[in-house]
């Protein structure tokens, strides 16, 4: 069977320009290994975004194996509505023991978008039957400017960038946007970025607050936009400022939790407590597909009533909680501890960094950004003014092509050449990325 010719006559890819794609030649993966992915040839490249920011103990580890295998030999599925199952009480308990102190109450879904729409959806209802559904309940968001929180429309609508949501605009609706810190992009002259974005969201907060549900951000990092960090002191300030006027804080730790920043959660980073908190990605090592939105007592608590009040959340999916997921996480959550996943990243992120010091001198080279194993390289066309490079050029693109030469398997976002490994990565492994994108970005960068 010539599986080249079939997904290009059959499928269509996301985020991907089809026909590009059926032009071009394809990268067909077999199978797994560790850090490594094989293709149908037998070529091996290093997982440098584990599997879109999902992978944690590499592929193939046996002990997540296993805790499928063992789940299936009971159930592959039942329905989460109006039944249980261990694997998801289990897995429940075990996440309000790693989360954030506040959070005290799992809603499960199966993606990033949705556990994100579902904190939409339960901020928004939370005001509604505080407020007896008055006209005047609090029903607007604050975005931040380049805000990535998935693709379905509720996720969209809370969303900032452009090139992503601009076509669907008129089918989002109303929110307010505040600007995250971009330091490398930041005017100065508008005092340093950290404060500057503060003092905006609090002026947006004073003037508004009275109509404002939630704030929806993604804590230390947005990841999607470009690696893009916040610096020392405004996570605990945004916190304050939710706190100060009585809004909801909605984290979105999709990308950011299970250890990628260095911490369990990001929120710990500054101690954050928030009202409701949405993990996805790495909760099932990078297995399978289920997400968890995590609320506050004090909302959960919104939500109950007697049946004739009709404050339940209607609100769930068919795969909700699905068994064998809830079990591959349960067993991944436990190989952070027998594994010292969170030492790992500290002491891999430690020997990167050392090892950026080395790409400061490439003359394309603008920013490197980096908490823990979230890591972005920003190419510019001129390094002393900061220009960016024309997204027509593709440079990103460019350098990730370049990379499959050194077994490398890379995603940029526009000009940002974006690591992020499974987070079991060993020392030679992490040589070995860093220095093919480095090669990489020399050979496209430097004719
Ligand atoms: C911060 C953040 N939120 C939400 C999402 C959406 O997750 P999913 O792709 O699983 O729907 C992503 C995906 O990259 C993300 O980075």
């Amino acid at each position: 069977m010539n599986y080249y010719d079939i997904d290009k006559q059959f499928t269509w890819h996301p985020f991907t320009q089809m026909q590009d794609w059926m032009r071009d030649d394809i990268l067909m993966i077999e199978r797994g290994d560790g850090v490594w992915l094989y293709d149908i040839h037998g070529n091996r490249y290093i997982d440098g975004v584990s599997s879109l920011w999902v992978n944690v103990h590499g592929h193939r580890k046996k002990e997540l194996d296993d805790a499928i295998i063992r789940q299936l030999g009971k159930v592959a599925h039942s329905t989460y509505l109006g039944l249980a199952h261990p694997p998801a009480s289990e897995l429940a308990a075990e996440l309000i023991s790693i989360a954030p102190d506040s959070l005290r109450r799992v809603f499960y879904s199966d993606n990033g978008s949705t556990a994100m729409e579902i904190a939409l959806k339960i901020a928004y209802q939370y005001w509604q039957q505080k407020d007896n559904g008055s006209e005047a309940s609090r029903k607007k968001f604050i975005k931040f400017t380049n805000a990535y929180h998935g693709d379905t429309i509720g996720s969209v609508s809370v969303g900032g960038i452009d090139l992503f949501h601009k076509v669907y605009r008129d089918l989002l609706f109303d929110t307010i946007a505040a600007p995250y810190p971009y330091v490398y992009r930041h005017d100065e002259k508008n005092g340093p970025c950290g404060e500057y974005c503060l003092n905006e969201l609090d002026a947006i907060l004073e003037k508004q607050s009275g109509e404002i549900a939630a704030i929806v951000i993604e804590p230390e990092v947005q990841g999607a936009s470009g690696m893009i960090m916040t610096p020392p002191g405004f996570m605990k300030g945004v916190e304050q400022l939710a706190r100060k006027y009585g809004v909801l804080l909605i984290l979105d730790e999709v990308a950011t939790g299970f250890g990628r920043t260095g911490t369990m959660f990001a929120a710990e980073q500054e101690n954050i407590l928030p009202d409701i908190m949405a993990a996805a990605k790495s909760i099932t090592g990078g297995y399978l597909p289920l997400s968890a939105t995590l609320v506050s007592e004090e909302v959960f608590s919104g939500f109950l009533g007697g049946y004739e009040e009709q404050k339940t959340f209607f609100h769930g999916h068919t795969y909700t909680a699905n068994p064998l997921a809830c079990a591959v996480a349960i067993a991944n959550l436990k190989l952070y501890k027998s594994d010292n996943i969170i030492q790992n990243v500290i002491a891999r992120a430690e020997q990167a960094k050392k090892r950026f010091e080395s790409f400061a001198e490439l003359e394309h080279v603008g920013d490197i950004r980096q908490k823990g194993l979230m890591i972005g390289i920003e190419l510019v066309r001129d390094k002393d003014t900061r220009q960016p490079y024309d997204w027509q050029e593709k440079i990103g693109v460019k350098v990730i092509e370049q990379a499959r030469n050194h077994e490398i398997i890379i995603r940029p976002l526009g000009n940002v050449i974006v690591l992020m490994p499974p987070l079991c990565i060993a020392e030679d492994e992490l040589n070995h990325l860093v220095d093919g994108t480095l090669q990489s970005i020399r050979k496209v960068t430097e004719k």
